[in-house]
């Protein structure tokens, strides 16, 4: 089986993670956060790739070149999109590779708005509150579901 490639990709005001409400999304960079993938995939042999953007139409153009077969995978992290943006959940429905959702904190556990997800029903799966072990359990994710049977 062909290596696994994987695209993880955080919206807007990710890119400031570290010195935005650390109180409530940690201390570490998107950089260090990446490096934390980036090593985990690297022990797990699979291929990652990152995008970041604060703006939800760049988002969606990554989000449709998965079209030509170049991911298997996809991670987002869509931000306050995910609770806003019909377009990006209309993007994720016309993949056709899975998408989880992820999210660094607990949005169940914070305002009303936060614990509604326009992306969540168009995703096969979400997870959340884990800090960036968010995004590794994510990827974990990809690697079981795609190993052959025993
Ligand atoms: C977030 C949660 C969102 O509600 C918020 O708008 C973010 C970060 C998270 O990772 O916890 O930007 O997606």
């Amino acid at each position: 089986m062909n290596k696994l490639c994987i695209l993880i990709i955080n919206g807007p005001n990710l890119n400031i993670l570290g010195r935005r409400e650390p109180d409530l999304y940690g201390d570490m960079t998107l950089k260090e956060i990446n490096n934390k993938i980036t090593n985990y995939a690297e022990e797990r042999n699979v291929d990652v790739e990152f995008f970041q953007s604060n703006i939800e139409g760049e988002i969606i153009n990554k989000i449709q070149e998965s079209i030509v077969g170049a991911y298997d995978g996809i991670i987002i992290n869509a931000g306050a999109y995910s609770h806003t943006s019909i377009a990006i959940r209309d993007a994720i429905a016309s993949c056709k590779i899975p998408v989880v959702e992820v999210h660094i904190s607990n949005v169940f556990k914070r305002e009303a708005f936060r614990c509604h997800s326009h992306l969540a029903p168009v995703c096969v799966g979400s997870i959340v509150g884990f800090g960036y072990v968010s995004y590794v359990l994510s990827l974990e994710y990809f690697i079981l579901s795609n190993e052959p049977p025993s």
